[in-house]
Protein backbone atom coordinates (compact mmCIF):
# COMPACT_ATOMS: atom_id res chain seq x y z
CA UNK A 1 0.00 0.00 0.00
CA UNK A 2 0.83 3.37 -0.62
CA UNK A 3 0.18 6.12 1.66
CA UNK A 4 1.00 10.19 0.90
CA UNK A 5 0.22 12.90 3.18
CA UNK A 6 0.16 16.20 2.19
CA UNK A 7 3.17 16.20 -0.06
CA UNK A 8 4.21 19.35 -0.97
CA UNK A 9 7.44 20.42 -3.52
CA UNK A 10 8.80 23.91 -4.13
CA UNK A 11 11.47 24.23 -6.58
CA UNK A 12 13.76 27.03 -6.17
CA UNK A 13 13.79 29.02 -9.19
CA UNK A 14 16.23 32.00 -8.32
CA UNK A 15 17.74 33.90 -5.65
CA UNK A 16 14.19 34.98 -3.85
CA UNK A 17 11.92 33.23 -6.22
CA UNK A 18 10.46 29.54 -5.51
CA UNK A 19 8.15 27.34 -7.53
CA UNK A 20 5.18 25.66 -5.86
CA UNK A 21 5.02 22.24 -8.15
CA UNK A 22 3.37 20.11 -5.33
CA UNK A 23 1.01 22.22 -3.70
CA UNK A 24 -0.37 19.67 -1.01
CA UNK A 25 -1.13 16.25 -2.18
CA UNK A 26 -2.18 13.39 -0.59
CA UNK A 27 -3.55 10.21 -1.78
CA UNK A 28 -3.96 5.69 -0.50
CA UNK A 29 -3.29 3.55 -3.40
CA UNK A 30 -3.88 -0.23 -2.37
CA UNK A 31 -1.79 -3.02 -3.18
CA UNK A 32 -2.72 -4.40 -6.83
CA UNK A 33 -4.55 -1.28 -8.03
CA UNK A 34 -3.82 0.62 -11.26
CA UNK A 35 -3.93 4.62 -10.01
CA UNK A 36 -3.95 7.16 -12.19
CA UNK A 37 -3.08 10.36 -12.56
CA UNK A 38 -3.63 12.21 -15.23
CA UNK A 39 -3.68 16.30 -15.60
CA UNK A 40 -2.07 19.03 -18.42
CA UNK A 41 1.65 19.64 -18.76
CA UNK A 42 3.19 21.63 -16.50
CA UNK A 43 0.15 20.01 -13.80
CA UNK A 44 3.22 18.34 -10.97
CA UNK A 45 2.95 14.97 -12.11
CA UNK A 46 6.30 13.93 -12.70
CA UNK A 47 7.51 15.79 -9.68
CA UNK A 48 4.79 13.98 -7.97
CA UNK A 49 6.10 10.44 -8.95
CA UNK A 50 9.76 11.53 -8.84
CA UNK A 51 8.88 12.38 -5.01
CA UNK A 52 7.62 8.72 -4.73
CA UNK A 53 11.17 7.06 -5.07
CA UNK A 54 12.60 10.08 -3.96
CA UNK A 55 14.53 10.92 -7.08
CA UNK A 56 13.21 13.95 -5.66
CA UNK A 57 12.78 15.28 -2.33
CA UNK A 58 9.80 16.15 -0.81
CA UNK A 59 10.08 19.59 0.29
CA UNK A 60 7.78 18.39 3.27
CA UNK A 61 4.72 15.72 3.87
CA UNK A 62 4.68 11.82 4.52
CA UNK A 63 5.07 8.88 1.82
CA UNK A 64 4.36 5.71 3.54
CA UNK A 65 5.00 2.69 1.39
CA UNK A 66 3.33 -0.54 3.78
CA UNK A 67 3.75 1.54 6.88
CA UNK A 68 7.29 2.43 6.09
CA UNK A 69 8.00 5.79 6.03
CA UNK A 70 10.50 6.38 3.07
CA UNK A 71 10.83 10.68 3.51
CA UNK A 72 12.94 9.69 6.21
CA UNK A 73 14.59 6.45 4.98
CA UNK A 74 18.85 6.74 4.76
CA UNK A 75 20.59 6.36 1.74
CA UNK A 76 21.16 2.52 2.42
CA UNK A 77 17.76 2.13 2.78
CA UNK A 78 16.31 4.17 0.05
CA UNK A 79 18.83 2.31 -2.33
CA UNK A 80 16.92 -1.03 -0.76
CA UNK A 81 13.72 0.52 -1.22
CA UNK A 82 14.28 1.52 -4.92
CA UNK A 83 14.86 -2.05 -5.91
CA UNK A 84 10.80 -2.41 -4.60
CA UNK A 85 9.92 0.17 -6.95
CA UNK A 86 10.38 0.08 -10.92
CA UNK A 87 10.04 2.70 -13.30
CA UNK A 88 9.25 3.36 -16.50
CA UNK A 89 9.57 6.74 -18.78
CA UNK A 90 7.90 8.20 -22.11
CA UNK A 91 11.56 7.88 -23.76
CA UNK A 92 12.26 4.41 -22.54
CA UNK A 93 15.40 5.34 -21.37
CA UNK A 94 16.96 2.23 -22.46
CA UNK A 95 21.27 2.00 -22.85
CA UNK A 96 22.20 2.58 -26.29
CA UNK A 97 24.59 0.09 -26.35
CA UNK A 98 23.50 -2.96 -24.40
CA UNK A 99 21.44 -5.62 -25.88
CA UNK A 100 17.87 -6.30 -24.75
CA UNK A 101 18.71 -8.89 -22.66
CA UNK A 102 21.85 -7.29 -21.19
CA UNK A 103 19.29 -3.92 -20.62
CA UNK A 104 17.13 -6.38 -18.49
CA UNK A 105 20.26 -7.93 -16.78
CA UNK A 106 21.45 -4.32 -16.19
CA UNK A 107 19.37 -4.13 -12.43
CA UNK A 108 19.71 -7.67 -11.50
CA UNK A 109 23.88 -6.96 -11.44
CA UNK A 110 23.91 -3.77 -10.02
CA UNK A 111 22.10 -6.05 -6.77
CA UNK A 112 24.43 -8.30 -7.03
CA UNK A 113 22.51 -11.19 -8.50
CA UNK A 114 24.93 -14.44 -9.27
CA UNK A 115 25.44 -14.64 -13.18
CA UNK A 116 23.69 -18.06 -13.65
CA UNK A 117 20.61 -17.21 -12.03
CA UNK A 118 20.51 -13.45 -14.06
CA UNK A 119 20.78 -15.30 -17.23
CA UNK A 120 17.62 -17.58 -15.71
CA UNK A 121 15.32 -14.52 -14.71
CA UNK A 122 16.20 -12.74 -17.45
CA UNK A 123 15.20 -15.48 -20.10
CA UNK A 124 12.14 -16.07 -17.89
CA UNK A 125 11.35 -11.91 -18.20
CA UNK A 126 11.89 -12.00 -21.83
CA UNK A 127 9.04 -14.32 -22.61
CA UNK A 128 7.00 -12.76 -20.17
CA UNK A 129 6.84 -9.47 -22.46
CA UNK A 130 7.11 -11.52 -25.62
CA UNK A 131 10.55 -10.68 -26.91
CA UNK A 132 12.38 -13.63 -26.35
CA UNK A 133 13.05 -13.80 -29.95
CA UNK A 134 14.79 -9.70 -29.53
CA UNK A 135 17.31 -11.14 -26.52
CA UNK A 136 20.29 -9.83 -28.93
CA UNK A 137 18.89 -7.07 -30.98
CA UNK A 138 20.20 -3.90 -30.12
CA UNK A 139 17.18 -0.67 -29.11
CA UNK A 140 17.49 0.81 -32.44
CA UNK A 141 16.74 -2.67 -34.05
CA UNK A 142 13.27 -3.04 -32.05
CA UNK A 143 10.04 -0.61 -32.55
CA UNK A 144 8.88 1.53 -29.55
CA UNK A 145 6.36 -0.68 -28.07
CA UNK A 146 9.26 -3.38 -28.35
CA UNK A 147 11.25 -0.92 -26.25
CA UNK A 148 8.71 0.03 -23.65
CA UNK A 149 8.30 -3.43 -22.99
CA UNK A 150 11.84 -4.06 -22.43
CA UNK A 151 12.01 -0.63 -20.33
CA UNK A 152 9.04 -2.99 -18.91
CA UNK A 153 10.75 -6.22 -18.21
CA UNK A 154 13.97 -4.52 -16.68
CA UNK A 155 12.03 -2.47 -14.49
CA UNK A 156 10.22 -5.82 -13.12
CA UNK A 157 13.78 -7.50 -13.12
CA UNK A 158 14.13 -7.27 -9.10
CA UNK A 159 10.21 -8.52 -8.39
CA UNK A 160 8.99 -4.62 -7.30
CA UNK A 161 5.65 -4.46 -5.44
CA UNK A 162 5.43 -0.95 -7.24
CA UNK A 163 6.05 0.06 -10.79
CA UNK A 164 5.86 3.47 -11.72
CA UNK A 165 5.06 4.74 -15.46
CA UNK A 166 5.45 8.31 -16.23
CA UNK A 167 3.54 8.61 -19.53
CA UNK A 168 4.50 5.04 -20.43
CA UNK A 169 2.52 5.04 -23.45
CA UNK A 170 2.81 8.54 -24.48
CA UNK A 171 5.47 8.36 -27.15
CA UNK A 172 3.40 5.24 -28.72
CA UNK A 173 1.06 4.96 -31.50
CA UNK A 174 -2.59 3.09 -30.90
CA UNK A 175 -1.22 -0.43 -31.76
CA UNK A 176 1.92 -0.12 -29.12
CA UNK A 177 0.29 1.57 -26.60
CA UNK A 178 -2.40 -1.04 -26.15
CA UNK A 179 0.52 -3.85 -26.23
CA UNK A 180 1.95 -1.64 -23.40
CA UNK A 181 -1.47 -1.81 -21.31
CA UNK A 182 -1.87 -5.24 -22.22
CA UNK A 183 1.30 -5.82 -20.68
CA UNK A 184 0.65 -3.33 -17.59
CA UNK A 185 -2.71 -5.23 -16.74
CA UNK A 186 -1.47 -8.80 -16.94
CA UNK A 187 1.49 -7.61 -15.04
CA UNK A 188 -0.81 -6.75 -11.68
CA UNK A 189 -2.63 -9.85 -12.51
CA UNK A 190 0.09 -12.49 -12.65
CA UNK A 191 2.43 -10.34 -9.54
CA UNK A 192 -0.01 -8.35 -7.90
CA UNK A 193 1.67 -4.96 -8.74
CA UNK A 194 0.56 -1.92 -7.56
CA UNK A 195 0.56 0.65 -10.62
CA UNK A 196 0.98 4.42 -10.57
CA UNK A 197 0.23 5.32 -14.06
CA UNK A 198 1.20 8.96 -14.66
CA UNK A 199 -0.42 10.22 -18.27
CA UNK A 200 -1.72 13.62 -20.28
CA UNK A 201 -4.26 10.81 -22.62
CA UNK A 202 -7.69 10.11 -20.76
CA UNK A 203 -7.98 7.32 -23.65
CA UNK A 204 -5.19 5.50 -21.20
CA UNK A 205 -6.08 6.04 -18.01
CA UNK A 206 -10.08 5.06 -18.60
CA UNK A 207 -8.86 1.60 -20.07
CA UNK A 208 -7.08 0.11 -17.71
CA UNK A 209 -6.84 2.10 -14.37
CA UNK A 210 -8.97 1.22 -11.29
CA UNK A 211 -9.09 5.25 -9.41
CA UNK A 212 -8.34 8.00 -11.42
CA UNK A 213 -6.74 11.48 -9.54
CA UNK A 214 -7.30 14.62 -11.95
CA UNK A 215 -4.08 16.75 -11.24
CA UNK A 216 -4.04 21.13 -11.68
CA UNK A 217 -1.48 23.03 -10.48
CA UNK A 218 0.12 20.86 -8.12
CA UNK A 219 -3.09 19.79 -6.56
CA UNK A 220 -5.09 16.95 -6.83
CA UNK A 221 -8.63 18.74 -7.93
CA UNK A 222 -10.61 15.46 -8.11
CA UNK A 223 -10.63 11.72 -7.39
CA UNK A 224 -12.51 8.62 -8.00
CA UNK A 225 -12.94 5.53 -9.19
CA UNK A 226 -12.82 5.34 -13.38
CA UNK A 227 -16.56 4.68 -14.00
CA UNK A 228 -17.90 7.57 -11.57
CA UNK A 229 -14.95 10.16 -13.10
CA UNK A 230 -17.00 9.49 -16.06
CA UNK A 231 -20.73 9.43 -15.05
CA UNK A 232 -20.41 12.00 -12.71
CA UNK A 233 -17.39 14.23 -13.50
CA UNK A 234 -17.18 17.18 -10.75
CA UNK A 235 -15.03 19.54 -12.42
CA UNK A 236 -14.45 21.57 -15.06
CA UNK A 237 -10.86 20.55 -15.90
CA UNK A 238 -11.99 16.59 -15.84
CA UNK A 239 -15.33 17.37 -17.68
CA UNK A 240 -13.12 18.49 -20.50
CA UNK A 241 -10.80 15.39 -20.11
CA UNK A 242 -13.87 13.38 -20.72
CA UNK A 243 -14.96 15.97 -23.72
CA UNK A 244 -12.10 15.88 -25.62
CA UNK A 245 -12.07 11.88 -25.79
CA UNK A 246 -15.85 11.92 -26.71
CA UNK A 247 -15.75 14.98 -29.17
CA UNK A 248 -16.99 18.60 -27.93
CA UNK A 249 -20.76 17.59 -25.58
CA UNK A 250 -24.23 18.12 -27.37
CA UNK A 251 -26.14 20.32 -25.89
CA UNK A 252 -26.03 23.79 -27.49
CA UNK A 253 -26.12 22.84 -31.21
CA UNK A 254 -28.87 20.05 -30.51
CA UNK A 255 -31.11 22.86 -29.09
CA UNK A 256 -30.98 24.49 -32.33
CA UNK A 257 -32.70 21.34 -33.89
CA UNK A 258 -36.08 21.64 -34.54
CA UNK A 259 -37.96 19.43 -32.48
CA UNK A 260 -41.31 18.43 -31.89
CA UNK A 261 -41.13 15.81 -29.03
CA UNK A 262 -38.87 15.94 -25.81
CA UNK A 263 -35.27 15.70 -26.25
CA UNK A 264 -33.36 13.86 -23.11
CA UNK A 265 -30.15 12.86 -22.84
CA UNK A 266 -29.27 9.56 -21.38
CA UNK A 267 -26.47 8.80 -19.52
CA UNK A 268 -25.62 5.29 -18.58
CA UNK A 269 -23.42 3.49 -16.02
CA UNK A 270 -22.02 -0.35 -15.82
CA UNK A 271 -25.66 -1.40 -14.45
CA UNK A 272 -27.75 -0.48 -17.51
CA UNK A 273 -25.23 0.32 -20.77
CA UNK A 274 -25.77 -3.02 -21.95
CA UNK A 275 -29.86 -3.26 -21.58
CA UNK A 276 -32.17 -3.34 -24.40
CA UNK A 277 -33.85 0.06 -22.87
CA UNK A 278 -34.74 1.53 -26.40
CA UNK A 279 -35.95 -1.38 -27.95
CA UNK A 280 -37.83 -1.40 -24.67
CA UNK A 281 -39.53 1.77 -25.20
CA UNK A 282 -40.55 1.29 -28.12
CA UNK A 283 -41.89 -2.22 -28.37
CA UNK A 284 -43.41 -1.78 -24.82
CA UNK A 285 -44.27 1.43 -24.48
CA UNK A 286 -45.22 1.82 -28.10
CA UNK A 287 -43.22 5.56 -28.05
CA UNK A 288 -41.48 6.49 -31.39
CA UNK A 289 -37.88 7.28 -30.74
CA UNK A 290 -35.52 9.38 -32.41
CA UNK A 291 -32.02 9.24 -32.14
CA UNK A 292 -29.81 12.71 -32.13
CA UNK A 293 -26.13 11.80 -31.12
CA UNK A 294 -24.55 9.15 -28.51
CA UNK A 295 -21.38 7.64 -27.36
CA UNK A 296 -20.49 4.32 -25.38
CA UNK A 297 -17.30 4.25 -23.50
CA UNK A 298 -15.68 0.87 -22.69
CA UNK A 299 -13.51 1.87 -19.29
CA UNK A 300 -11.71 -0.35 -17.29
CA UNK A 301 -13.63 -3.17 -16.26
CA UNK A 302 -17.17 -1.56 -17.08
CA UNK A 303 -18.92 0.62 -19.99
CA UNK A 304 -20.40 3.77 -19.91
CA UNK A 305 -21.92 6.54 -22.28
CA UNK A 306 -25.00 8.65 -22.98
CA UNK A 307 -27.65 8.81 -25.64
CA UNK A 308 -29.55 11.96 -26.70
CA UNK A 309 -33.02 11.17 -27.89
CA UNK A 310 -36.29 12.83 -28.92
CA UNK A 311 -39.16 10.87 -27.58
CA UNK A 312 -42.18 11.51 -29.72
CA UNK A 313 -45.05 9.90 -27.77
CA UNK A 314 -47.91 12.02 -25.78
CA UNK A 315 -46.74 14.11 -23.02
CA UNK A 316 -47.81 10.71 -20.52
CA UNK A 317 -46.18 8.46 -22.60
CA UNK A 318 -42.90 10.37 -22.37
CA UNK A 319 -43.33 10.80 -18.82
CA UNK A 320 -43.76 7.03 -18.20
CA UNK A 321 -40.85 6.33 -20.32
CA UNK A 322 -39.06 8.35 -18.17
CA UNK A 323 -39.40 6.85 -15.01
CA UNK A 324 -39.09 3.29 -16.92
CA UNK A 325 -35.64 4.57 -17.62
CA UNK A 326 -34.95 6.27 -14.20
CA UNK A 327 -35.94 2.55 -12.42
CA UNK A 328 -33.25 1.34 -14.53
CA UNK A 329 -30.99 3.67 -12.74
CA UNK A 330 -30.29 5.67 -16.12
CA UNK A 331 -29.77 9.21 -15.28
CA UNK A 332 -32.62 11.22 -17.32
CA UNK A 333 -31.87 15.25 -18.26
CA UNK A 334 -34.51 17.02 -19.83
CA UNK A 335 -32.82 19.49 -22.75
CA UNK A 336 -35.47 20.49 -24.66
N1 LIG B 1 13.84 21.26 -11.11
C1 LIG B 1 12.87 22.16 -11.31
N2 LIG B 1 13.05 23.46 -11.02
C2 LIG B 1 12.08 24.37 -11.19
N3 LIG B 1 10.84 24.06 -11.63
C3 LIG B 1 10.58 22.78 -11.93
C4 LIG B 1 11.57 21.76 -11.79
N4 LIG B 1 11.01 20.57 -12.16
C5 LIG B 1 9.75 20.86 -12.54
N5 LIG B 1 9.49 22.17 -12.39
C6 LIG B 1 8.22 22.84 -12.67
O1 LIG B 1 7.19 22.20 -11.96
C7 LIG B 1 6.01 22.17 -12.74
C8 LIG B 1 5.51 20.75 -12.80
O2 LIG B 1 6.38 20.01 -13.64
P1 LIG B 1 6.18 18.46 -13.91
O3 LIG B 1 6.09 17.75 -12.60
O4 LIG B 1 7.23 18.02 -14.84
O5 LIG B 1 4.74 18.48 -14.60
P2 LIG B 1 4.04 17.38 -15.51
O6 LIG B 1 4.79 16.11 -15.38
O7 LIG B 1 2.63 17.30 -14.98
O8 LIG B 1 4.07 17.93 -16.90
C9 LIG B 1 6.34 22.77 -14.08
O9 LIG B 1 5.89 24.09 -14.11
C10 LIG B 1 7.85 22.70 -14.15
O10 LIG B 1 8.37 23.75 -14.90
MG1 LIG C 1 5.67 14.90 -16.81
Amino acid sequence: MIKVEHLKKTFSTGKDSEFHAIKDVSFEVEQGEIYGIIGLSGAGKSTLVRCLNRLEEPTSGKIYIDDVEITSLKKKELLDMRKDMGMIFQNFNLFAQKTVSQNIAYPLEISKMKKEDIGKRVDELLEFVGLSDKKNSYPAEISGGQKQRVAIARALATNPQILLSDEGTSALDPENTKAVMDLLQRTVKTFGTTIILITHQMEVAKEICDRIAVMEDGLIIEENTVEELFARPKKDRTKAFIERLQGKPLGDEILQGDYEGLVVRLRFDKTNYNKPLLSHIILDKGVEVNIIAGSVQQLNKAGTGYLIIELQGTSEQNQDVLKTLQDDNVQVEVIA
